[in-house]
């Protein structure tokens, strides 16, 4: 590892621009192959100081509210898509400003905003209805939009194809860290109960979920997925994948700020589970350790857990060839996704420093955070 950790603040998250543009161009090679156009979901990864990179690639990215379509449209300046399952009224006008696509949880959403979408003079907004297929392969309730009495897009008994004039698009997320497999059953479902709606569409937008950048991904079988929908309807396609374009490519450098012992050796860290990591405890789910194993798996086994109140803010029980001590750096892996957009300042704990790595100008601390934005939200 050429990265020298040691040199970073602490608590830190680093990403290694040279595993984000490896990510970067599997999904070019993707796009490629099939003429499909991808996105980038920000709810997933909002580091602006590397847009340029992902811009370099990918087609433009997708927003969940005002906020990340303003970031999409400054930053990056390629195409912006949002979806929301219920758009602010106060928040519209800047949306129709920032926004080539915005897609609609409902007909009755549509139908509120469609004359405003459609008075913007001098480019043409594209517009979508978020369909449920009721078909999803999650077993994580909080993570399956498809469970029932899902709020998350139109199921087909309340779909209006009466409605439909001014609509461009379909749009559909059902997945969650799955594979082509996954797609390939959920395009079959969403080709049986949507397909003679489809056929009026120009596009349809497949959402997130897939893991497309992991090493065992079946990438000619998500090919095969979507030139099947492609070729059928004669349609663009639209994948907006999150996690995939950071997977793998950044850390969380840590601290060991003291050891103490109750049954078993703790290590209480400056990052913690649940400002920093939060889906450490909402997935739920355990970060790999560069140098550590499974608990038994080295002599040492030790419980890591954060300096807040929370009793549940502990990472996980993890195993080191050496008893740990304070002042030990510990690197946290897959740490780029669903991180540095979800922590919080829970106890008045500081929010980890954002570094970059990449050969040409080496590693550069591009954030810190201090007491004043911990005050100023509050
Ligand atoms: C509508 C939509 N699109 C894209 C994504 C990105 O998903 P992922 O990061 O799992 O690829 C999500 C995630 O929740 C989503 O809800």
């Amino acid at each position: 590892m050429d990265i020298d950790f040691q040199a970073l603040p602490t608590p830190c998250y680093v990403v290694d621009e040279r595993l984000l543009e490896k990510n970067l161009q599997v999904l070019a090679g993707v796009q490629e192959r099939t003429g499909c156009k991808i996105l980038l979901a920000l709810k997933s990864f909002s580091m602006y100081s590397l847009f340029p990179l992902v811009a370099k690639y990918l087609h433009g990215i997708t927003a969940s509210s005002l906020f990340e379509a303003r970031l999409g449209a400054e930053e990056m300046g390629k195409e912006v898509h949002i979806y929301s399952p219920a758009y602010i009224e106060e928040d519209f006008e800047d949306i129709l400003k920032y926004s080539d696509h915005i897609v609609f949880n409902s007909f009755d959403q549509w139908n509120h905003f469609k004359a405003r979408v459609q008075r913007v003079k001098g480019r043409r907004i594209q517009c979508g209805i978020r369909i449920n297929p009721e078909y999803s392969e999650i077993k994580v309730p909080i993570y399956d939009p498809c469970y029932a009495h899902s709020r998350l897009g139109t199921t087909l008994s309340h779909f209006r194809p009466e409605e439909l004039d001014g609509i461009d698009g379909l749009h559909f997320h059902t997945m969650c860290e799955q594979g082509a497999d996954t797609l390939a059953r959920t395009v079959k479902v969403v080709d049986e109960k949507f397909g003679p709606y489809i056929a009026k569409m120009k596009w349809l937008n497949m959402g997130g979920g897939h893991h497309i950048t992991r090493p065992d991904y079946d990438l000619d079988a998500l090919v095969e997925a979507i030139l099947f929908m492609k070729n059928k309807y004669h349609i663009d396609i639209y994948l907006e994948p999150g996690e995939a374009v950071a997977l793998n490519t950044g850390y969380l450098v840590a601290q060991v700020l003291d050891i103490m012992d109750n049954g078993m050796p703790i290590a209480i860290l400056d990052a913690s589970a649940a400002c920093h990591m939060p889906d450490v405890l909402e997935m739920p789910y355990r970060p790999n350790i560069i140098g550590a194993g499974q608990p038994g798996e080295y002599p040492y086994t030790c419980r890591l857990g954060g300096a807040t109140c929370l009793a549940g803010d502990i990472i996980g029980d993890y195993s080191f060839p050496q008893p740990l001590k304070k002042g030990d750096r510990l690197i946290f892996c897959d740490m780029a996704h669903y991180t540095m957009v979800k922590n919080n300042t829970f106890n008045g704990l500081n929010l980890p420093s954002i570094a970059a790595f990449n050969e040409k100008d080496g590693l550069r601390v591009m954030k810190k955070f201090g007491y004043e934005d911990f005050k100023s939200r509050l």
